[in-house]
């Protein structure tokens, strides 16, 4: 048989240098930007686990493709059948068997990053984030509901947990410096937690597809110190209007309540 005459040695050392010459071109790349957020760098470390990963598995079946298409090429003139091959037990048990660690590895250290983000500090601030076709707006719990209207300010180094309401269709909070991304749902409060790490002006983009504006769905992200924070927050004019805080009454984590006993209250 074939199998036997394999040179294992150099198919694995050829696996060993495209893998490890497409995971150094690949983590070159700086491919989310800015890290702006305590979750970035985390996330980042994932995504180059999972190029080098990824690296692996293209690089053996590259290699495995490469050799096959050469080794066992026919002969001109060669009209015969193949050999006919019946099952590998060995090899099907690895090939089983390796995809699943990998699978399992990979998922068990996203729960650990994603337990990590999520993990909420006593001295968080919670900030509420409405959306609406097309546009965005946030009310301060904190500050008696205080309103601002496509322009969200937070303070630096300080835990925020958005929750996050949707009043139509579904839209998505994306910053894509602090990579957190959450779905706004309509019904259901859904949360992010993110701590910003950098003072500076960032995009919050929708990057869910709702309607003919959702490319413009947009609004300006303003990370400032506490005290400007503070300042800025005490200038609101405006309080959270009563039919967005109905959704805030409304919508509750778990248990969604009828709608119709919200409106009724
Ligand atoms: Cu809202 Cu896309």
């Amino acid at each position: 048989m074939f199998t036997n005459r394999l040179p294992i040695a150099k198919l694995a050392g050829a696996v060993v240098a495209l893998a490890a010459v497409i995971s150094a071109v690949m983590l070159s790349i700086n491919w989310d930007g800015a890290e702006d957020s305590t979750a970035a760098p985390k996330i980042d470390n994932l995504l180059n686990i999972m190029i080098v990963l990824s690296s692996i598995v293209f690089a053996i079946v590259v290699v495995a493709l490469a050799y096959a298409l050469i080794a066992f090429r026919a002969k001109p003139g060669d009209e015969s059948d193949g050999e006919p091959i019946h099952g590998n037990t060995r090899l099907e048990i690895a090939w089983t068997l390796i995809p699943t660690i990998i699978v399992l590895f990979s998922g068990g250290w996203s729960w650990k990053v994603l337990n990590e983000i999520e993990e909420t500090d006593p001295n968080h601030m919670t900030v509420s984030v409405f959306s609406q076709q097309y546009a965005w707006s946030f009310g301060y719990p904190g500050k008696e509901y205080a309103y601002s209207q496509g322009v969200l300010h937070v303070p630096v180094n300080r835990q925020i947990v958005f929750k996050m309401h949707s009043q139509d269709v579904i839209h998505s909070f994306w910053v894509p410096q602090w990579r957190i991304k959450k779905d706004n749902v309509p019904g259901i409060t859904t949360t992010a937690v993110v701590t910003p790490t950098k003072t500076g002006t960032y995009q919050l983009i929708c990057t869910e597809l709702c309607g003919f504006g959702h490319a413009s769905m947009r609004a300006k992200v303003i990370v400032q110190s506490q005290s400007a924070f503070d300042k800025w927050v005490e200038g609101l004019k405006e309080k959270v209007p009563p039919d967005l805080m109905v959704s805030v009454k409304q919508d509750t984590e778990t248990n969604p309540e009828p709608l119709e006993r919200a409106v009724a209250e």
